[in-house]
């Protein structure tokens, strides 16, 4: 994404000709943002080698996850429809982990028959439930224990997995009890410990404080992990008050932690190889003028993006097409909806825009798509992978003949 001469560009290609040639709102990705993520998630990591194991429910788009695939990249997974998509994606179940608190009998039973690296389980309830599925098809199965480590992720509330009023994970005391409840098991390899503290997180200082919980409580247990799985979490910079992570510092923690436990990491990153990648572009359908403020009624709506009116978060929007005219009057960016939270932003000042300006609403490639929904009956966006000069629909606009 950048500007040329004030226009938006998504690689080579011009956003304007992307929504004159396939409507809004769009989702528009750029494959050479996502391959730099890739690259350096790796790169930032490389002296720990971890596993990487792709988020899909921040963005489960076939190709995409196609793409993520090349890289040697596997999938973190909580349904069956993430575990199907993933292995349709041709990515190889021994680098696939299975996460969630209600994992259905169903979903077990297709997760063990698909042979995945792990099911990282969550209650005492899930295990006997998989080693009973196990026990039945006399196979062993390798399975992880999710530790909620009590900690504070400093983050949004309502992305916030690892404190005790969670649902996520057993406390140290049920995970040390469970531990030796199955150590024995015919049917079950305990062979990870899994943790994910929450998402969005910019402050390396809980991630540290979850490693020391996690090294405590193996030294307890005196057990031979194999895999420590981290979570994902990893937090981007939306708008210029976000901090970003220091990687570096996570990743000297990470290395000091090794230097005392052979295990192997895994993480589970969705929005730092994701985020970043796509615009939404929109249509400016109306401009509304009170006596307050400006309402700019996009054709975007929180069916498309549901993170604003969901969890407060804020998104950039920065019209396709820059002036200098700023216009200081209170301007609210809304959707169609009809729902006062339909709103995406309030900013006091922006520049001169009409009806029919397209705007692009930023980093909305992770959990942009995959929270999108059809409510008020709204067909959903396509989304469309741009490749240098080359422009490809990865899914296709939703007619409303296939949801009536
Ligand atoms: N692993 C587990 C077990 C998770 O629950 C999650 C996210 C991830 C990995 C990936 O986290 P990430 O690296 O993307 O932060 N819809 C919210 C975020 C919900 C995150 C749910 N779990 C949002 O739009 O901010």
């Amino acid at each position: 994404m950048n500007f040329k001469k004030k226009k938006l560009y998504i690689e080579n290609i011009e956003a304007k000709n992307i929504a004159r040639k396939f409507g809004t709102p769009s989702y528009c990705y750029s494959l050479n943002i996502l391959k730099n993520n890739i690259q350096s998630f790796k790169n930032n990591f490389k002296s720990i080698n971890p596993l990487i194991c792709f988020s899909v429910k921040s963005n489960s788009n076939l190709q995409i996850l196609k793409e993520i695939k090349r890289f040697g990249i596997g999938a973190d997974v909580v349904s069956k429809g993430e575990l199907l998509i993933a292995l349709k994606a041709g990515i190889d179940p021994k680098k696939i982990v299975f996460s969630g608190v209600g994992k259905t009998f169903d979903e077990i039973k297709f997760a063990i028959e698909k042979n995945i690296l792990l099911i990282n389980a969550e209650s005492e309830s899930e295990i006997n439930e998989i080693e009973k599925i196990s026990k039945n098809k006399k196979k062993k199965i390798d399975i992880g224990i999710r530790l909620n480590p009590n900690i504070d992720a400093k983050t949004l509330k309502k992305i916030s997995t690892g404190k005790d009023e969670d649902k996520f994970g057993v406390s140290d005391l049920t995970f040390l009890k469970i531990l030796r409840k199955f150590k024995n098991s015919k049917y079950l390899n305990i062979k990870c410990l899994s943790v994910h503290i929450g998402s969005q997180i910019t402050d390396y200082r809980p991630y540290k404080k979850m490693i020391a919980v996690i090294e405590k409580i193996i030294k307890k247990s005196k057990h031979k992990f194999d895999f420590v799985d981290l979570g994902g979490g990893m937090g981007i910079k939306y708008n210029n008050e976000t901090k970003s992570l220091n990687y570096k510092k996570y990743n000297l923690i990470i290395k000091k932690f090794l230097e005392k436990n052979n295990v192997k990491i895994i993480f589970e990153p969705g929005r730092s190889i994701i985020a970043n990648t796509a615009v939404l572009l929109t249509k400016i359908i109306y401009i509304k003028k009170n006596k307050k403020k400006n309402f700019i009624i996009l054709d975007a709506g929180m069916n498309d993006l549901m993170r604003p009116a969901l969890y407060g978060s804020t998104h950039q929007i920065i019209p396709i097409k820059k002036n200098n005219k700023i216009i200081n009057k209170i301007h609210d960016f809304v959707g169609p909806i009809c729902e006062s939270t339909d709103k995406f932003l309030s900013l006091k000042k922006y520049q001169k825009i009409n009806e029919k300006d397209i705007l692009a609403i930023h980093d909305v490639g992770a959990y942009g798509m995959a929270l999108s929904s059809n409510y008020n009956l709204r067909t959903k966006a396509p989304e469309i992978m741009i490749n240098k000069s080359s422009l490809r629909v990865i899914l296709k606009r939703q007619k409303l003949n296939n949801i009536i």
